[in-house]
């Protein structure tokens, strides 16, 4: 008797019955197709995800071949704590927040004024599959003009990673997005070697390891990591946001009179519905854990969305309650938190703090600009994706703004419940 097939047809459309299977009989196991063993429980989960023997090698097959180069999540020891303060700087740095807010604040508004008038949308087609996107091009200091582009290489790159099917479709155009964005970056990082900017490629163009400058090759690297360090994490984590909310008028009530309560929503929306389902890492070692024996040179999945319903961890782990006691709004954005999608240990996300700002500010902007919002009559809310999953649409209905409202979507420069 073996745990649940992870690549059967049942599992994908509804992973959580499975997940629930996991934790009560199955904490630990080998699926004969991948060859991966699946450990489940929070406390095995945090402790496969930050400790000896396990690696993150996997990102040599999972995320190398597109990214052009060796990345910060594959590294180790000094070289990972150079690259981590590389950039820290210019992800969490005080006067960050500064000129990003008011960055993400414009290019939602600009994205809502596309449909406000309408009086529907498809919250994923219409906002948060360009978003958060453009959010990365922007940190990177990319023309708003390649904004199309970087969205195709970024889609390529992220299905490359998800793809344990092995579907050659799917490994081609990761490989061409690679091969695109090589040629892509050549003239912008001779550019900015000659004309630094305060952009983060600026940074990957004068930064230096023992004085000698970073090559194409790295400076590649570092742009792919951001792309599929970010994912469609943000996405996913706007889209589950405003679904609860939706699903949940008298949470969408607390949300509209108090926005600090966003990032209580977000974290608890994602808990359920994490935007990473699972995180590979390599077992360096022989090693033994609660729930059985690892053996050296295994691929091990830890299902970071079953950890984070684990009845041992939450109290009613199934129900949506954004005011439980496990949930932190301070230490949920960091390592020490009860949440695990976001990574633990050395390698945590370094961009959970402006997926916090992004998805604040994107629900924010969205409950500022619609009046009435609600689900669209007949919705149907599928999912898609077993590595990282998301709704495929979520319709929304509300009331169309008049044809002169003009920009009526507010840009703040200092939001509330940012800080
Ligand atoms: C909700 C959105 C996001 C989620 C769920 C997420 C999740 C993660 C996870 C799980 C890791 C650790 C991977 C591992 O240990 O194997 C990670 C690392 C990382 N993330 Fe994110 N991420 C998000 C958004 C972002 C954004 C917006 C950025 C930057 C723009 C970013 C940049 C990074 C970087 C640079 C790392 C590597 C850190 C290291 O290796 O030291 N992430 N992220």
């Amino acid at each position: 008797m073996t745990g649940p097939d992870i690549l059967s047809a049942k599992y994908a459309a509804d992973p959580y019955p499975h997940y629930r299977q996991m934790l009560t009989s199955f904490p630990l196991y080998r699926h004969p197709e991948t060859g991966f063993y699946l450990v489940s429980r929070h406390a095995e989960v945090t402790r496969v995800l930050q400790k000896a023997p396990f690696t993150n090698e996997i990102y040599t097959w999972q995320l190398e071949p597109v990214a052009g180069g060796q990345t910060i999540v594959q590294m180790d020891g000094e070289e990972h704590a150079y690259y981590r303060r590389l950039m820290s700087a210019p992800l969490r740095g005080s006067n960050f927040r500064e000129w990003i807010v008011p960055e993400i604040e414009r290019m939602s508004a600009g994205l809502i004024e596309a449909f406000r008038e309408r009086g529907w949308a498809d919250l994923r087609a219409d906002y948060t599959d360009l978003l958060p996107c453009d959010v990365v091009s922007t940190l990177l200091g990319l023309p708003a003009e390649d904004r199309s582009t970087f969205r195709r290489w970024f889609i390529n790159i992220n299905a490359f990673m998800s793809n344990f099917g092995k579907d050659p479709a799917v490994t081609a155009a990761g490989l061409a997005a690679r091969t695109e964005m090589t040629e892509y970056l050549r003239p912008l990082v001779k550019d900015r070697r000659a004309r630094p900017r305060d952009d983060l490629l600026s940074a990957f163009c004068h930064a230096e390891i023992d004085g000698i400058p970073l090559n194409e090759e790295q400076i590649q690297a570092h742009c792919s990591t951001l792309i599929a360090a970010n994912g469609d994490g943000t996405s996913a984590t706007i889209i589950y946001t405003l679904k609860e909310l939706l699903l949940h008028p008298e949470h969408l009530q607390a949300a509209l009179h108090d926005r600090s309560l966003i990032d209580r929503m977000h974290l608890e929306a994602t808990r359920l519905n994490p935007p990473v389902h699972m995180l590979l890492r390599f077992a360096a070692q022989d090693v033994d854990l609660p729930g059985g024996h690892i053996p050296a040179g295994a691929t091990v999945a830890c299902v970071v969305a079953a950890a984070q319903r684990d009845p041992a961890r939450f109290h009613e782990p199934d129900v949506f309650n954004p005011y439980r006691a496990e949930i932190d709004p301070v230490r949920d954005f960091t390592p020490g938190g009860s949440i695990v999608h976001f990574g633990k240990g050395r390698h945590y996300c370094l961009g959970a703090h402006i997926a916090r700002i992004t998805v604040s500010t994107a629900v924010t902007q969205l409950l500022d600009a619609l009046a009435d919002l609600r689900l669209a009559e007949g919705a149907v809310l599928d999912e898609k994706g077993i590595f990282t999953r998301n709704l495929t649409r979520l319709p929304i209905a509300f009331t169309p703004a008049p044809p002169d409202a003009g920009t009526a979507v507010r840009q703040r420069t200092a939001s509330a419940g940012l800080a």
